[in-house]
């Protein structure tokens, strides 16, 4: 039975509501982590559930692709997330591999598209993220290899009881298999909806880090 996923919702006219004024080159910031970092402030501001969930799309090695949401930790010369080493998004975010990130920010009508190369980080960038992580989270980056299949939600459990003894009240360390992942943008893509459904898409790329960005319009 097939799942009719519009109905009732009036998907045109609820999304026409949202949708604003366009863009221009003119009127973007040369370079796309400014822009970027405008948008997010101004998607901050709408007060989203989530300011922070980004879809994140991988390949494996036999071309198998698999999306999936994570959160966006912060923003500096790349796009950077943090997540187990052994998951399956893992063996797609292999150094040299590529990777996508799909920014859905609707109730501004807008979405934003990054592809780029991925960067293991270092021990000592992903040892400052897991220090400032909330303990039952970083006790859960003991715990979870995202990847077994258990027999019931208790065997989870237990593995959370174990790191709880591991670390008793001393502070817990970050776990090896556990890290963070940069993705190196040589492609950024901002697209906003417009009242009219001709929508603006307004793409930058760049042949190499410190190259300038070029920004062209595509059509819809
Ligand atoms: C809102 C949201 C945020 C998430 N953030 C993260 C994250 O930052 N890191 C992470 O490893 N998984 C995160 N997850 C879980 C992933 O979506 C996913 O289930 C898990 O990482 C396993 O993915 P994989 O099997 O493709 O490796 C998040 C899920 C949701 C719904």
């Amino acid at each position: 039975m097939s799942v009719d996923v519009q109905a009732g919702s009036d998907v045109a006219s609820r999304r026409a509501s949202c949708r604003r004024t366009g863009i221009d080159k003119p009127s973007m910031a040369p370079d796309p982590f400014d822009q970027f970092r405008s948008w997010h402030e101004e998607w901050t501001t709408t007060d989203p559930p989530d300011a922070a969930a980004v879809v994140l799309a991988t390949v494996d090695r036999s071309g198998h692709p698999s999306a999936r949401l994570v959160d966006l930790a912060y923003v500096d010369h790349g796009f950077v997330f943090f997540t187990d080493r052994r998951s399956r998004k893992a063996s797609g975010l292999r150094a040299g591999s590529r990777a996508a990130l799909c920014f859905g920010w609707l109730t501004l009508a807008r979405q934003v598209r990054v592809t780029g190369s991925v960067a293991a980080l270092s021990d000592d960038e992903s040892d400052a993220w897991h220090s400032k992580l909330p303990r039952q989270m970083q006790l859960l980056t003991w715990a979870s290899d995202q990847r077994e299949v258990i027999p019931a939600r208790a065997v989870a459990t237990r593995r959370l009881v174990e790191a709880e003894m591991r670390f008793c009240d001393g502070p817990v360390t970050r776990p090896p298999h556990w890290g963070g992942y940069r993705v190196v943008a040589d492609e950024v893509e901002f697209w906003q909806g417009r009242a009219d459904e001709l929508h603006d898409r307004l793409r930058y790329t760049r042949g190499a880090a410190g190259e300038r960005w070029v920004i062209d319009r595509i059509t819809p």
